[in-house]
């Protein structure tokens, strides 16, 4: 695939099919999250990458973080999105796998650690697009971040997101891109 054209196939995938990810495809996908940029290449994400018995206790975590999310949900969206939204959150579309991405704590500051993650995160959407895979960034488990690094025995990271990742069970709807977002500046 055109580089290109994997940024523009990447899509929020929200529903997975039941085929088992290769190994390789997945360790491809966490390496390529490793060579985004970083703050004074603090390298600071963290990933795990889960699936099994603890995989399903995340994604009851994420269940559970539903409802932080829904009274926003509600002022955008009408009734249909909202259930939808909280059947993925019930199940996290039936991904098999998790990808959850910590930051380390570093003396940048949560600004600059945030960003450096962020980046490792789309660079492994852009790679499961490549793959032929989808993913879903998620942010709305981290208000159940305690409940999150008990399962999986993490102590002292700060959780960032989510990334369910599988093969897609449904072509996700291409979100129309907004216009007026760009300035160019000191062009003719
Ligand atoms: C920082 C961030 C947080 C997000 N959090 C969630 C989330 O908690 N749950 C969810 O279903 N989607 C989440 N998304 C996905 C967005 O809803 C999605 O990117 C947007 O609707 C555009 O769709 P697209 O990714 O297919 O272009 C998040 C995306 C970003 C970048």
């Amino acid at each position: 695939m055109e580089f290109y054209d994997v940024i523009r196939s990447r899509r929020s995938c929200r529903v997975f099919s039941d085929r088992p990810v290769e190994k390789e495809k997945l360790e491809r996908i966490v390496e390529a999250a490793t060579w985004a940029p970083s703050g004074k290449n603090r390298q600071n994400w963290r990933i795990f990458v889960v699936t099994g018995d603890r995989k399903e206790e995340l994604v009851q975590v994420a269940d559970r973080s539903f409802p932080f999310l829904e009274p926003s949900l509600r002022k955008l969206y009408d009734e249909k999105v909202v259930n939808f939204t909280r059947n993925f959150f019930r199940t996290l579309g039936g991904a098999p796998v998790l990808l959850v991405f910590y930051s380390a704590h570093t003396d940048e500051g949560q600004f600059v650690d945030t960003q450096s993650v962020s980046a490792a995160i789309e660079n492994a959407l852009l790679a499961a697009a490549y793959e032929g895979l989808g993913g879903c960034w998620m942010t709305n488990p981290v208000h159940l971040e305690e409940e999150t690094s008990g399962i999986l025995g993490v102590e002292d990271l700060k959780l960032i997101a989510f990334v369910p990742v599988g093969y897609p069970g449904k072509e996700p709807p291409v979100p129309p891109r907004k216009e007026g977002r760009v300035t160019w500046v000191g062009f003719d």
